[in-house]
């Protein structure tokens, strides 16, 4: 080959390398940022990226464009592997006319979304752009639209991960919000609709651009995020260990784990974990580090709607999805977050094969015009469609309290729990026993000279005759009830015995989950 074409390929990649240039970089540096590359990098195998695309250029002619050059056009793309398992990868490059979205930058990603869908493989999605490249006007929508279209084709077929580690403003928040799993790290990233100069000038409303989108913001109050993280480098190693519990794609298991933790563990621990005043609170994530192997737990949503715990553990090696109430947050009611957050939380188990586990304490759903004037009857509703519709195994633990439409909504068997435990501690009734003894004894009560006395007796009553764990087990609707210490065992042996579960259900287009 004449030397001269060598040396032209090496001189085009080295200034591809260099995105926006020297200059450039210490400015993306100096805001405490990697670059695109270095960001790739960090997060695949060491020497797995191989790069798609490095040579597509834009076709604009406004404005002068024409002559004008962007690396890489504001984005990398290619593959690669994490810990030896393939992914497909975009980064915006922000060092390239700020990592704006114009129509070959966006073909640039469709690209691998593509052949993430055809290859089978999870598609990684590093965010960090100044939004549409103004200059392109409707190339640019038209980019975003055809981005966000494949997003939603490879819903429920690929995992997908958005990580915000820049500006995300503009309907460019809405392909994350498409994609499975959102990332942020704090001071760096910010996702908004209209960002906080818009909001002044309509509003007059005077915010700052973290506490509007910033990372915490979407990680406790709107919900929108999934993963918080302090550096990027910390938010690549969650990315990492979220990875670990997922399959490829919707046609496999997550990969299972040689771990040597005892399944017929015993956990003497938990026969106390139960305090003697029902109305007492504890900590349910005792419960769920005692339950997994290695008392390890990857927490979906941590500062989101607490009342609800939700995240991965393992069980003999395999991956486990959890939803647990949270007895220390609102006494464990599900309000509208908590249903939100749980019914987004099964979908994805249910999407990707990974069996759940239901861990029960809720003494109903939050009762105020608040929550009624939010719509907690559609929310709510999303946890009785989310649990119905998943096919994946599934194993509920009544640890205590199992009210009304809430016991339902958490997996009771009739919703399709295949196996439902209770440990003695369970209350199963429509309503707790002080509201149930003032309704059905009322007559009793207020006729009583004692008062006080006779309505401690009747809550007493009712507790014994309903409020137990053995009338519902009289009836099947409970599948034993077991000493709290062995619950480890138990479920295991669940999840084993159910591996070969098979539902057929009948054919439709989709269903309507009410939104
Ligand atoms: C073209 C852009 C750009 C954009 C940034 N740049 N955003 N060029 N289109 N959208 C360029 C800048 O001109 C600059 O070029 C370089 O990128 C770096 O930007 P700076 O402003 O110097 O960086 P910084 O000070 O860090 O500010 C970052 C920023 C700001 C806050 C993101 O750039 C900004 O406000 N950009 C515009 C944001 C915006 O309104 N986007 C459109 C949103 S609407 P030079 O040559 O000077 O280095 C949208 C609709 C999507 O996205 C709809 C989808 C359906």
């Amino acid at each position: 080959m004449p030397n001269e074409k060598l040396i032209e390929l090496l001189d085009k990649n080295e200034k591809i390398k260099l995105g926006g240039g020297e200059k450039a970089i210490e400015k993306q540096h100096s805001n405490n940022k990697l670059t695109a590359r270095e960001r790739i990098n960090m997060l695949l195998d060491e020497g797995s990226f191989f790069e798609i695309d490095a040579f597509v250029e834009h076709r604009c002619v406004n404005f002068g464009m024409e002559k004008k050059h962007f690396p890489g056009e504001g984005v990398v793309t290619g593959y690669g592997t994490i810990d030896g398992r393939l992914v497909y990868i975009y980064a915006q490059d922000f060092t390239v006319i700020g990592g704006s979205l114009g129509e070959m930058h966006a073909a640039k990603i469709v690209k691998v979304q593509q052949m993430a869908m055809k290859v089978g493989a999870p598609i990684i999605g590093i965010n960090d752009s100044g939004g549409a490249r103004i200059q392109e006007g409707v190339d640019a929508l038209s980019g975003y639209a055809k981005i966000f279209y494949n997003n939603t084709i490879a819903s429920g077929v690929i995992p997908q991960i958005s990580v915000i580690l820049g500006p995300c403003a503009g309907g460019a928040v809405y392909s994350p919000a498409l994609t499975d799993f959102i990332f942020m790290v704090q001071n760096t990233s910010k996702m908004f609709i209209t960002g906080p100069n818009v909001i002044e000038t309509v509003t007059g409303e005077k915010v700052s651009a973290e506490k509007l989108g910033g990372a915490m913001t979407h990680n406790s109050i709107s919900g929108v995020a999934h993963f918080l993280d302090d550096s990027e480098e910390k938010c690549f190693e969650s990315i990492k260990k979220l990875l670990s519990f997922l399959p490829q794609n919707n046609l496999e298991t997550a990969p299972v784990k040689n771990v040597q933790d005892d399944i017929n563990r015993i956990d003497e621990i938990l026969n106390d974990i139960i305090p003697e005043n029902p109305n007492k609170a504890y900590d349910m994530k005792d419960v769920i580090f005692t339950l997994a192997d290695y008392k390890e737990f990857l927490e979906y949503q941590p500062y989101f709607a607490k009342n609800i715990i939700t995240g991965f553990m393992r069980l003999n090696g395999r991956s486990v999805g959890v939803i647990a109430s949270q007895p220390k947050v609102l006494a464990g009611c599900l309000d509208i977050d908590a249903s939100d957050k749980a019914a987004r939380f099964i979908r994805t188990c249910d999407a990707y094969n990974i069996p759940m586990l239901t861990l029960m304490d809720v003494p109903g759903f939050l009762p105020g015009t608040h929550q009624e004037y939010g719509g907690i009857i559609r929310h709510g509703a999303k946890m009785l469609y989310a649990y119905s519709e998943a096919t994946v195994p599934k194993v509920t633990v009544i640890t205590r309290k199992a009210y009304g439409g809430s016991y339902i909504a958490m997996s009771c068997k009739e919703l399709g729990a295949d196996m439902v435990f209770a440990w003695p501690t369970a209350e199963i009734a429509v309503m707790g026993p002080d509201g149930a003894a003032n309704i059905i004894f009322k007559k009793e009560i207020d006729e009583a000279e004692e008062k006080a006395q006779k309505r401690k007796e009747k809550i007493e009553e009712y507790r014994n005759q309903v409020a137990n764990p053995y009338t519902a087990a009289a009836r099947g609707y409970v599948d034993s009830v077991i000493e709290p210490a062995e619950t480890r065992k138990r479920i295991i042996s669940s999840f084993d015995m159910l591996m070969g579960k098979r539902v057929l259900r009948p054919e439709k287009k989709h269903g309507n989950i009410p939104l």
